[in-house]
């Protein structure tokens, strides 16, 4: 594990802040970066917000991000977050009566009540399948989702990385798949990129939403959907600006000098642009650190305790080491989530979502560069203490549920 890290970053010192995966946390450097962008917005705001200008600006980021993302950089654009991003998605596609959206149970709450309002709005219906734990091969996915697709299916919605049980799901072959078959694939990255490497071309999905505020280290509001060129006339803008040409397709040259499709997606009225702006800073920081070997480093360490705890309550974690990342979702003795949450923070000084999902609960813990190996060590020990594993050793939740 690097040390001396924490400098870094403007986190509390009095908290062993072990959730990155909430919101992310994001380092001085770029928080200077995000502050220079609203400086220069302010002192010239009309200038600053002329779309010739911003254009170029938005295009630099959309440029960089895309060699992170493994995409074109003419497929995506800014979004606040990844909620934002998949409402537009879910909001614009063509569903009726009758037809089905087929998703996991692992899926984040928010999105499911998404998709509830998208189908009490056009009469479709959520079709959730289980994926059980532990999750040990692809087969196993793509498996339990195909067996759920009908005639009906319209719309395969996954998360790339889920957030109950923070599993990196092998959603590949599942994607190839539903594609083959007329389905529209929607994918909900808000974990993905820095996480997991990425490559967005090749996955093929329909769209594909992330958030570069969590694992990326840009500012809060940094969040981008990736649309594959052929979905792109499902789309329909949620705000209408000066970029919307109904005229116009995709690739065409639009209203404000960019195409069509992304003058009417990237401008969306008066708006902070910072963060968005700022993920040029974040990339440039993880590249300076080398991030990606700290990640690595993260991982091992998640790992190997996430694995230490779970085993002393007689448990397994929910997915085989590939499907695993540095955040890692640790099965505990049955709790109050929230109660037991709070009990940390306030007694123990430790910051971690505790999580009920179906009958087990979590501790999802995140490793990142920031941490020292004493923070995580201190979540054993006050777990240990919590749920003494002798008493616990017999309590062994159903498996495979
Ligand atoms: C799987 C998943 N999807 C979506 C979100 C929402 O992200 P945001 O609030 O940035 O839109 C989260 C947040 O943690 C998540 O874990």
């Amino acid at each position: 594990m690097a040390r001396g890290l924490k400098h870094l970053f403007t986190l509390d010192p009095s908290v062993t802040f072990l959730n990155h995966g909430s919101y992310g946390a994001c380092p001085r450097p770029v928080i200077a970066a995000q502050r220079a962008w609203q400086d220069a917005l302010e002192r010239q705001p009309v200038a600053f917000m002329d779309p010739r200008h911003l254009r170029e600006r938005f295009e630099d980021v959309r440029n960089a991000l895309a060699g992170e993302l493994g995409a074109r950089a003419q497929d995506l654009f800014w979004s606040t977050n990844a909620t934002e991003a998949l409402n537009l998605v879910a909001r614009s596609l063509p569903l009726g009566p009758g037809d089905e959206i087929l998703t996991s149970d692992h899926e984040y709450a928010a999105l499911d009540k998404t998709w509830d309002f998208v189908c009490r709005r056009t009469g479709a219906a959520l079709r959730r399948v289980t994926v059980s734990l532990p999750l040990c091969s692809e087969a196993e996915l793509t498996t339990a989702i195909l067996d759920g697709v009908s005639d009906r299916t319209r719309v395969l919605f996954l998360s790339h990385v889920t957030s109950p049980t923070a599993l990196a799901l092998p959603i590949a072959r599942v994607v190839a798949e539903a594609r083959a078959r007329g389905i529209i694939t929607v994918i909900d990255g808000a974990h993905g990129p820095g996480l997991i490497p990425l490559a967005l071309d090749a996955l093929g999905a329909d769209f594909y939403a992330g958030n570069c505020h969590k694992w990326l280290m840009a500012p809060k509001g940094a969040g981008f959907l990736h649309v594959r060129d052929e979905a792109k006339r499902w789309l329909a803008p949620g705000v209408i600006s000066h970029g919307w040409a109904p005229d116009l397709a995709p690739g065409d040259p639009g209203p404000l000098g960019d195409d069509a499709f992304l003058d009417a997606f990237q401008f969306r009225g008066t708006r902070d642009a910072s963060a968005w702006l700022s993920v040029t800073a974040a990339l440039a920081f993880r590249q300076d650190q080398n991030w990606p070997k700290i990640g690595d480093d993260c991982r091992s360490l998640a790992l190997a305790t996430a694995r230490m705890i779970a085993g002393s309550y007689g448990q397994v974690l929910p997915g085989a080491d590939e499907f695993l990342t540095q955040m890692v979702a640790i099965p505990i003795p049955p709790c109050d989530p929230l109660r037991l949450h709070d009990a940390l923070l306030a007694e123990d000084g430790i910051e971690v979502p505790v999580i009920r999902w179906r009958d087990k609960c979590f501790v999802r813990l995140s490793v990142q560069g920031y941490n020292t190996p004493e923070e995580v060590d201190r979540l054993a020990r006050v777990l240990a203490r919590r749920f003494p594993p002798r008493r616990h050793a017999r309590i062994r939740l159903p498996s495979g549920s």
